[in-house]
Formats: C-alpha cells, sequence, structure tokens
C-alpha cells in the first residue's frame, strides 16, 4: 500500500528560526513542505506565526506543522487557540512518539534554546512516522475537538 507522502508546513518567531531553517533543510527532501515565516532574524510576534501554520493545518493546506520559537512553549500555546489543532511542545522522542500515538497531535512545537538541532531531528522523525492508535484514544479526541 502506498502511503501518502506528508506535507508540513514550517513556522518559527525570531527565536526558532536557525531550528527552523536547519530542519526544513533536513527534510526538505523527503517531504512536501511551505514556509509560513518568519524569514528573518527580525524580532516578532510568535503568535502571528503560529497561527499561520496552524490555520493553514485546519484548512488542510498542510497535513501536519512543526513550529519552533525560543522555548517552543509560546507558539504551543497559541497553535492550541486554533480550533482543531492538537499541539504539542516536546524536547524527547518518547513524548514525541506518544503525542502521535495517543493524541493525534498534528502540530509539533520545540525550543532552539532547550534541544539542539541533532535531538530535534530525531523528535520530527519519530512524529512523522507514528501513527496515531485510534481505537479508546480516538474517542477522547473527539473530546478534545469538541472543547
Ligand atoms: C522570544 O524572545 C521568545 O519569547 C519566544 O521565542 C518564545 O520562547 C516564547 O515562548
Amino acid at each position: 500500500m502506498m502511503t501518502k507522502k506528508l506535507k508540513i508546513g514550517f513556522g518559527c518567531d525570531h527565536g526558532g528560526i536557525n531550528l527552523k531553517n536547519k530542519l526544513i533543510e533536513i527534510f526538505k527532501d523527503e517531504y512536501e513542505y511551505v514556509d509560513y515565516g518568519t524569514y528573518t532574524a527580525d524580532s516578532v510576534d510568535y503568535p502571528v506565526y503560529a497561527k499561520k501554520v496552524a490555520d493553514a493545518v485546519v484548512a488542510g493546506e498542510v497535513d501536519r506543522g512543526i513550529i519552533c520559537c525560543g522555548s517552543g512553549i509560546g507558539v504551543s500555546i497559541a497553535a492550541n487557540k486554533v480550533k482543531g489543532i492538537r499541539a504539542v511542545v516536546c524536547s524527547d522522542t518518547t513524548s514525541a512518539r506518544y503525542s502521535r500515538l495517543h493524541n493525534d497531535a498534528n502540530v509539533l512545537c520545540m525550543g532552539e534554546r532547550i534541544i539542539g538541532a541533532l535531538t530535534a531531528e530525531d523528535i520530527c522523525r519519530i512524529w512523522l512516522d507514528t501513527e496515531f492508535e485510534g481505537g479508546r484514544h480516538q474517542r477522547r479526541v473527539d473530546m478534545l475537538n469538541n472543547m
């Protein structure tokens, strides 16, 4: 069975731009992607860029979102304000795996000032490759979607 190639929406603020650019460099030949900015190191407001990615996921322009800021926290809070988004901030691969297995997370957030690029790459690979388990978790995800 051919599985559909995921399309990823990347986003960041100035605090996450190096990590976002590095991840795009790593994944650009493996996945389709859209870069929603920011594109320079100038100081910007992270909710703007988190919303761009979150809106694109909900609209189906992209399948999943990956957003970076200094800590990963601000963009995850912002993305979770958008109905239909289940954003997680991950600094380890186990959280990344379970956010897919149990929570069907559709946005992954990471902090450039928290983790290194190698760890971020591992987190992304596991998060992108892990399927939602469904079953008993579907009911709970449905509850999240109705909140
Ligand atoms: C920007 O300085 C920083 O606050 C932002 O990148 C992020 O860490 C917020 O949560």
